[in-house]
């Protein structure tokens, strides 16, 4: 027999930081769910524990995922109606020793960001593949409106990064669920996450960046069998 399929194994260690994360909601809360495959899990988890009797209410940070949570009875409610989120549990594509974060590969990061920032403690959920020393491997996701889209890419670009427009499927760009476009931004190691972020911040038409520096309470790191909790 082989060795265990990457992409299997990793799936396994997402649901155990998912499964792990539990521990932080209790009954009463308002939740923030986050969004993609780690989060998915997090949330089929909370259904299971909603069928069991626990009372709470999700904030979710995207259309899919109030989707998956309507579909499994979690009770839901909203920015509009509640500004203080007690947790919310979501995933990332990098952490670094700092806790700072790259979000966004699966194209949520303005919602996630938001819901992130209301919330008393956010919770990080990851397989062991999502940690590294240096944030910029994977490339930095930017939300862009559309009409200042090339100008952006341009001002991106000059900062070192190869910029490229995210597109479905289909071919055509992909649109998030504020309708914005999406600049993937190849820009390696980055060397000052703090500086980068500010300056994509103060960028005209830059709706929102990837970089989660400062948000993150705790990452719940599953690998080797085991979950690495680290905090700030
Ligand atoms: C969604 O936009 C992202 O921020 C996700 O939280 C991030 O991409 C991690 O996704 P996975 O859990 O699917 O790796």
């Amino acid at each position: 027999m082989g060795p265990p399929d990457k992409n299997m194994a990793n799936d396994q260690e997402k649901e155990a930081a998912a499964r792990a994360s539990l521990r932080f909601i209790k009954d009463g809360q308002v939740v923030g769910l986050g969004s993609g495959s780690t989060a998915t899990h997090f949330i089929k988890l909370l259904g299971e524990e909603v069928r069991k009797g626990l009372r709470i209410r999700g904030i979710p940070t995207s259309v899919n995922s109030k989707a998956l949570a309507e579909s499994l009875g979690i009770p839901l409610t909203t920015l509009d109606e509640c500004q203080e989120i007690a947790v919310t549990v979501d995933g990332a594509d990098e952490v670094d020793p700092k806790l700072r974060l790259i979000k966004g590969g699966g194209g949520a990061l303005l919602r996630e960001k938001i819901v992130a920032s209301a919330s008393r403690q956010l919770v990080i959920v990851a397989d062991g593949s999502k940690q590294v020393e240096k944030l910029g491997k994977f490339p930095l996701p930017v939300e862009v409106i559309r009409f200042a889209q090339a100008l952006v890419s341009k001002r991106i670009a000059a900062l070192g990064a190869r910029v490229q427009l995210r597109t479905s499927p289909d071919g055509t760009p992909f649109l998030t669920d504020e309708h914005n476009h999406i600049l993937d931004c190849h820009f390696g190691e980055i060397a000052d996450p703090d500086a980068l972020a500010r300056e994509l911040s103060d960028m005209p038409g830059v709706v929102e960046h990837g970089l989660f520096i400062g948000m993150a309470s705790v990452v719940l790191l599953a690998g080797g069998g085991e979950i690495v909790e680290l905090r700030r």
